[in-house]
């Protein structure tokens, strides 16, 4: 009987292919005519020739979205300075190569200066001073950009767990309606670039619940919105297939488009949050926090590329309205999970490893493209 390859065995023989210089698949070119296929491009990659993340990204990817370099406190350092080097760099980048370029982010209660929010005088602004500063910077960033960045992460993160509206000095001082408004200024300044709204943990129904209203809210009122983005900072129990289906529905049934905007798996424990200010200093506590230090383990590795591998198949089950999956990411040495919730951890969140080299998981990823339903 002709023994069966096991999926590990498969994996592993594929990654050492991969070691062995032969090039690896393309992820661009495996979802073709499914989902485009993307990452997140750190600053530090960008600003460095030859880069090899962004030898990875020119062969993995057909779109991209800066990770930092595009938000305000990067790109909107003082009131009177932009600092435009980077996004410059990587929207050169993109259009060099093909790439579906992303705009992340411009309204958001995140990396946004003090100053965004105050006078000279250290006071708070006023609804029309706010909405004014919002507008210049909006028609400065996206008019910078007019028909080379093609989809804008207008708004992020502005709807809590439960559906509650998030208490940010965009809201408190603008008002509820500082969300449209920084959509009509993104459209007005690049009429033709899609707009979205972004957010994560969108599994949790009261969320849902609440982006579904504020799409139709948009809507509505006449404001163009393209697409609602999924973050899927995920886990690899959560959230379940089942959840992450439920959610691509319904916010397809918006009719918007939904995109998967800033996909990673993270396999490190999510400490207690009352733990967190002692980890760093009990080295017993940081070895619970932090085990993988020295490499992933072949049994949590396989966890990983066997949970990449169910996401992917469902999202191919959705690819009728799914038209974007953005990994948060080129390599592991770069997620944000090497830093947060605690500092200086070791994540395997990604598809490249440290090397750059593609990790069992990114064969998972391939494979599951022309897995039959
Ligand atoms: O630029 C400074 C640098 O000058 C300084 O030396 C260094 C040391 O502290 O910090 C640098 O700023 C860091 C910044 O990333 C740029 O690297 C900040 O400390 C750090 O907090 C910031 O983290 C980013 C995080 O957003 C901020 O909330 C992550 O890289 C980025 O991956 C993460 O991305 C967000 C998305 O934009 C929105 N969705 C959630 C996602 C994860 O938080």
């Amino acid at each position: 009987m002709r023994q069966r390859l096991t999926t590990t065995a498969l994996l592993t023989l594929l990654c050492l292919a991969g070691r062995a210089g032969a090039q690896p698949p393309s992820l661009a070119e495996a979802y073709a005519g499914e989902f485009l296929v993307g990452g997140a491009i750190g600053t530090r990659q960008i600003m460095t020739d030859d880069h090899p993340a962004l030898e990875v990204a020119r062969r993995q990817f057909n779109t991209i979205t800066p990770e930092n370099l595009l938000k305000w406190s990067e790109v909107h350092p003082e009131p009177e300075r932009y600092d435009w080097e980077a996004a410059d760099r990587l929207v050169e980048f993109g259009e060099a190569n093909g790439m579906f370029i992303v705009g992340h982010t411009l309204v958001w209660h995140s990396q946004t200066p003090r100053w965004v929010f105050q006078g000279d005088d250290g006071e708070p602004l006023n609804r029309e001073q706010l909405l004014e500063r919002m507008r210049e910077h909006i028609h400065a960033v996206v008019g910078r950009y007019k028909g080379r960045i093609g989809g804008w992460d207008v708004v992020n993160e502005a709807v809590l767990d439960d559906g509650s509206p998030r208490e940010t000095p965009w809201r408190r001082i603008i008002g509820e309606d500082y969300i449209e408004k920084a959509f009509q200024f993104a459209h007005e300044a690049d009429p033709d670039a899609e707009l979205y709204y972004n957010d994560f943990s969108m599994f949790h129904p009261g969320k849902r619940r609440a982006v579904a209203q504020l799409v139709r809210r948009l809507k509505d009122a006449g404001v163009r919105i393209d697409g609602v983005g999924v973050q899927a900072h995920w886990g690899l129990d959560f959230p379940t297939l089942e959840e992450a289906d439920q959610t691509i529905s319904d916010y397809a049934a918006l009719g918007v488009n939904v995109m998967i905007t800033e996909l990673d798996i993270n396999v490190l424990p999510r400490p207690d949050r009352r733990q967190d200010a002692e980890v760093g200093r009990r080295f017993e506590r940081r070895e619970a926090a932090d085990p993988y230090r020295d490499g992933l383990p072949d049994e949590v590795q396989q966890r990983l590329a066997d949970r990449y591998g169910e996401i992917f198949r469902l999202f191919r089950r959705h690819s009728d309205h799914l038209s974007r999956v953005t990994l948060w990411g080129v390599d592991d040495g770069q997620s944000w999970h090497n830093n947060w919730p605690i500092r200086g951890r070791t994540a395997h969140s990604l598809l490249f490893d440290r090397q750059y080299q593609p990790k069992p998981a990114f064969h998972s990823v391939v494979k599951a493209a022309s897995d039959d339903e």
